[in-house]
């Protein structure tokens, strides 16, 4: 399979890096990228073919958009119409299936994806919606991309990706809050500040991990190690009081209306 990046920037550089551990060939990885900087950088790490206008990176079965969003109309509409086989995969936060394939000359191998920073480490999730026209082959390699850097789901519904977006696109910042104020906490109580951030950090790591491989309900989980007349009881009835779930939910009902703002001003013209 070969897959074409428009945009060689952070994004493109993790799942670059990430195909190629999964056994992708660097012979099947084309990249067009306007900046000499970042071209040098791409052919020497990963001893892929980098271009500065796109050519031969049209050329291909998956064809991932990795610009920011601001831009992609004006670069998609400068395209021509891709090959009907083609499937195109969008990274763009924000940015609707349907303003992309007009932008490409009503070409309708459309896949929109919302993936999160942890792709940098190869731990993200993105949520997926395809436009009706994509094949079930097609929905396959695009997700073999994305699954380079973390897990993917697909939703039915191309509103629910404001849902992922307001969950796993804005979530790593929601627990990075979660984690500077666990740091704080710590430090409060007396703890020198290398301690306080390296049990903020390994505590929330560990938890996740737990949860993940254990595969238990969460409520279960808190449930387990929240004894009667403990301090982990204590500690939950503090937050409940403050309205930790309440302000979770405002988070995120917030994060999906920016996100449906966001679609409606950058698919405008
Ligand atoms: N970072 C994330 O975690 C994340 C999460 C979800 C979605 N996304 C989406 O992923 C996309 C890429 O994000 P990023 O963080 O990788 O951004 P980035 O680092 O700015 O990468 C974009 C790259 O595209 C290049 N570029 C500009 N014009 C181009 C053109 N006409 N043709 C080809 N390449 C061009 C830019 O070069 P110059 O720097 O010279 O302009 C830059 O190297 C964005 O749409 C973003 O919404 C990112």
């Amino acid at each position: 399979m070969k897959v074409g990046f428009i945009g060689g920037g952070n994004m493109a550089e993790a799942m670059i890096g990430g195909m190629l551990k999964q056994g992708f060939a660097a012979m099947d990885i084309r990249v067009s990228e306007p900046n000499a900087e970042r071209r040098t950088l791409l052919t020497g790490r990963f001893g892929i073919k980098v271009e500065e206008r796109p050519a031969e990176t049209l050329a291909v079965d998956v064809l991932v958009l990795a610009v920011k969003p601001q831009i992609l109309r004006e670069v998609l509409t400068s395209l021509p119409k891709p090959d009907a086989t083609t499937c195109v995969l969008s990274i763009a936060a924000g940015v609707r299936a349907g303003d992309i394939a007009r932008w490409l000359n009503h070409h309708r191998a459309v896949v929109r994806a919302m993936p999160n920073t942890p792709a940098l480490v190869g731990a993200g999730i993105a949520g997926l919606y395809a436009l009706p026209d994509v094949s079930e082959e097609q929905k396959a390699r695009a997700e073999a991309v994305l699954k380079a850097v973390g897990a993917a789901v697909w939703v039915a519904d191309e509103a629910q990706i404001d849902a992922v977006t307001a969950i796993s696109g804005s979530g790593p910042a929601y627990v990075f809050l979660f984690i500077e104020a666990l740091e704080d906490a710590g430090r409060a109580l007396g703890l020198a500040p290398d301690t306080a951030r390296a049990l903020a950090l390994q505590t929330v790591y560990g938890a996740a991990a737990l949860a993940i491989q254990d595969g238990t309900e969460p409520a279960v989980l808190r449930a387990r190690v929240t004894s009667k007349g403990g301090t982990t009881e204590r500690g939950i009835a503090a937050l409940e009081e403050h309205g930790v779930r309440a302000a979770v939910t405002a988070a995120a009902r917030a994060a999906a209306d920016r996100a449906r703002e966001l679609g409606d001003i950058l698919g405008a013209e």
